[in-house]
């Protein structure tokens, strides 16, 4: 699979990358259908499938249950070959989730996340966002922290998980990248995207698949081409545990990302 720029942090993204809420947590999610949590071979399977399809993109949240936890125990080596990505600001236990965006809580949330994903640095840390962006962003210390982190080298960028056009085009300006919703029943950040290829900022698309509420008569490859037809995508995140998907998935993304990466060329 062809690997795409992650605007300017100088990392490249395969132009699909695997979610893992389902890795690590099956409460309070909004899919479709409950689901077990997947066994470790099923997660070991996953992540072989994925590397030999080309996805080196992960990514996973303290907010996902034990994604994390699993990922430092089950993913393959080399630490390079992957790019992962994490999140601060949310946490998620038995009494459900809570948020801290100061400055103390990202410091020891990146610190623990780099502990349990057994790894000394992440390609990149989002601010996983509760709806209030510009608030986060303008008036907690989440953005300072990160900043700091990325000087001391432990994460190599930054930016945040937004939901609102307001807080992603903020972050476009500000940060390396953003994480905005784009699918076949939402536009409000396409500005967004506009604005992140005018800067050359990293773009990750979730909830790209309206996470598994794909409407009856709206296919996979209309959701993919719809995706890879907007400007300045790097990479569609999306969330799977069954092996078939994942293939399938794969397999459109690398048409689609490629035909009109040629087209828009
Ligand atoms: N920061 C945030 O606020 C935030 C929010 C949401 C998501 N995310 C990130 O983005 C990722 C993706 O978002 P998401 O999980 O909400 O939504 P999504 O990727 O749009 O959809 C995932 C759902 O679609 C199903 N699916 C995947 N491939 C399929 C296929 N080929 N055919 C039919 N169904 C398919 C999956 O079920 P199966 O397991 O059965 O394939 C899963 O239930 C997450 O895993 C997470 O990493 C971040």
């Amino acid at each position: 699979m062809e690997l795409r720029e992650l605007g300017s942090t100088g990392i490249r993204v395969s132009p699909i990358g695997l979610g893992t809420v389902k890795f690590g947590r099956n409460r309070q999610v909004k899919y479709p259908s409950p689901f077990e949590l997947p066994g470790d071979d099923e997660i070991e399977q996953l992540l072989s499938i994925a590397q030999e399809l080309g996805i080196n993109l992960i990514d996973t949240a303290p907010a996902y249950g034990s994604s994390q936890e699993r990922l430092g125990k089950l993913l393959p080596g080399p630490r390079d070959s992957w790019v992962i990505v994490s999140k601060v600001g949310e946490q998620f236990d038995e009494r459900g989730s809570t948020f801290d965006f100061s400055h103390r809580a990202v410091i020891s949330t990146v610190e623990e996340s780099l502990r349990t994903l057994g790894t000394d640095y992440l390609d990149t840390v989002l601010i996983h966002s509760d709806g209030n962006d510009l608030r986060i962003l303008e008036h907690e210390g989440a953005f300072d922290a990160l900043c700091e982190l990325k000087e001391r080298g432990l994460i190599r960028s930054h930016g945040m998980s937004s939901k609102s056009c307001e807080g992603g085009l903020w972050v476009v300006q500000h940060m390396d990248v953003v994480m905005a919703t784009c699918n076949l029943q939402y536009s409000d950040d396409l500005p967004v995207l506009e604005a992140a290829a005018r800067l050359n900022k990293g773009v990750l698309i979730k909830k790209g698949l309206l996470s598994g509420h794909l409407a009856e008569n709206s296919s996979l490859a209309d959701s993919f081409t719809h995706i890879y037809s907007q400007p300045g995508v790097s990479s569609v995140i999306i969330g799977t545990i069954n092996p078939d998907h994942l293939r399938r998935n794969a397999a459109l993304a690398e048409i689609h990302s490629q035909t009109l990466s040629q087209e828009k060329t």
